[in-house]
């Protein structure tokens, strides 16, 4: 028998490592607006796609979720946590890895990391959106809420809509002072603020990306005027929302999949048949983006399937060539496949 596994049993591995040399490989602003393009094909797409509500374990302190759909050829899932005092603990908030598989076979083609895919993934989901929903022309953004999730938001929407300007705000200072070091250098223009009233002032779109497991209130009614499109991400569990109510009955609210953005999302606060309308159909040109110049618009981000889907994809066809993965033995592959067992008693040998 055999010491080595057989070349069936081996899939390609992504480990944090290999996945960060990847994105220095092809830089990230290219990984950002590939990864736009991608997840807009399959936005595209759509009807394709098996689409359910992810499924989500919560506890008193966070979720965790596990996030698969599939396109009748391949099939993929993402484990992910949101737990947001892990932060005082030395934690990360988010944390994640995901699986491709064959469908004809079952058998996974691909396991990978997912912490900083799903920063990428979530930033150009937002890109993807602001491109068809910010005002004609944005320059300036407002990025409330310096953690984690911060810079992946800004260089996305510089590479993709062309911003230039990032004003900061977060209740720690620390944060800001953070993204401001990490940021420095990469052509944008960074301004740090006192106040989520300060850090909007002028911008064309407000990106909230706060983590607090309550119904928060990081933009109030007041605070938004005629013509801005808000990018909200930090609301995306039962209980945990950013914005008032008062703001969604100005807007016009742009979802991933209505059934889960109504439990997680901002439009939780509202009536079950709050409108809203699918960002898929605005990529199909079937619903209209933005309308008009004083037009309030939200993109109600919660994180859907189908983006991590296209994460997953776009990470396969990227790693053709390279040596950015190892190969790992995670599918038993007995000489008979009948006999799993004989396997396991030949290993004893
Ligand atoms: N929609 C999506 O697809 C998606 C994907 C990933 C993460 N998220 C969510 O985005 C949020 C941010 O994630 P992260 O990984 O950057 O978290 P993080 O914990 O790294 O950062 C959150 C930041 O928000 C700040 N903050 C908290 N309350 C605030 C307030 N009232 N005003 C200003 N700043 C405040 C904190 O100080 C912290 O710096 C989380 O809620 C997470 O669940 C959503």
């Amino acid at each position: 028998m055999s010491a080595l596994p057989s070349a069936k049993a081996l899939i390609p591995f992504v480990s944090v490592e290999n996945m960060m040399r990847l994105v220095h490989h092809l830089g990230i602003e290219r990984v950002l607006s590939e990864l736009t393009d991608t997840i807009e094909d399959d936005f595209r797409r759509w009807e394709s796609f098996d689409k359910t509500s992810r499924i989500a374990s919560h506890s008193r302190d966070g979720v965790i979720e596990l996030m698969p759909t599939s396109d009748g050829e391949i099939y993929g899932f993402k484990y992910v946590n949101g737990h947001p005092k892990n932060m005082a603990a030395g934690l990360q908030t988010v944390t994640a890895f995901g699986l491709l598989a064959d469908v004809a076979t079952g058998y996974p083609v691909l396991l990978t990391e997912m912490t900083l895919l799903t920063a990428l993934r979530t930033a150009a989901t937002s890109a993807m959106a602001a491109r068809h929903l910010a005002p004609e022309g944005t320059r300036v953004m407002a990025m409330i809420g310096n953690g984690a999730q911060a810079e992946f938001q800004a260089l996305a929407m510089k590479a993709v809509l062309g911003i230039t300007e990032i004003r900061l705000y977060d209740i720690d200072r620390r944060a800001t002072e953070k993204t401001l070091r990490n940021l420095a250098g990469c052509g944008l223009a960074l301004q740090a603020c006192e106040s989520a009233e300060q850090a909007i002032e002028g911008a064309g779109i407000i990106t909230t990306c706060t983590a607090d497991k309550q119904y928060a209130t990081i933009l109030t009614d007041n605070m938004i005027g005629s013509g801005v499109h808000i990018n909200a991400i930090g609301g995306d569990c039962p209980g945990k929302t950013e914005l008032h109510r008062d703001i969604l009955l100005r807007a016009d609210t742009f979802v991933e999949y209505p059934p889960q953005t109504r439990i997680e999302g901002e439009i939780q606060q509202m009536a079950p048949d709050y409108p809203v309308t699918e960002l898929w159909k605005v990529v199909r040109g079937e619903k209209l983006g933005r309308r008009d110049a004083r037009q309030i618009t939200l993109f109600d981000s919660v994180g859907f399937a189908v983006e991590d889907f296209s994460a997953l994809r776009y990470v396969r066809a990227a790693l053709a060539g390279t040596d950015f993965f190892q190969q790992i033995d995670i599918i038993a592959d007995p000489d008979d496949p009948r006999d799993l067992f004989g396997m396991l008693q030949r290993a004893a040998a």
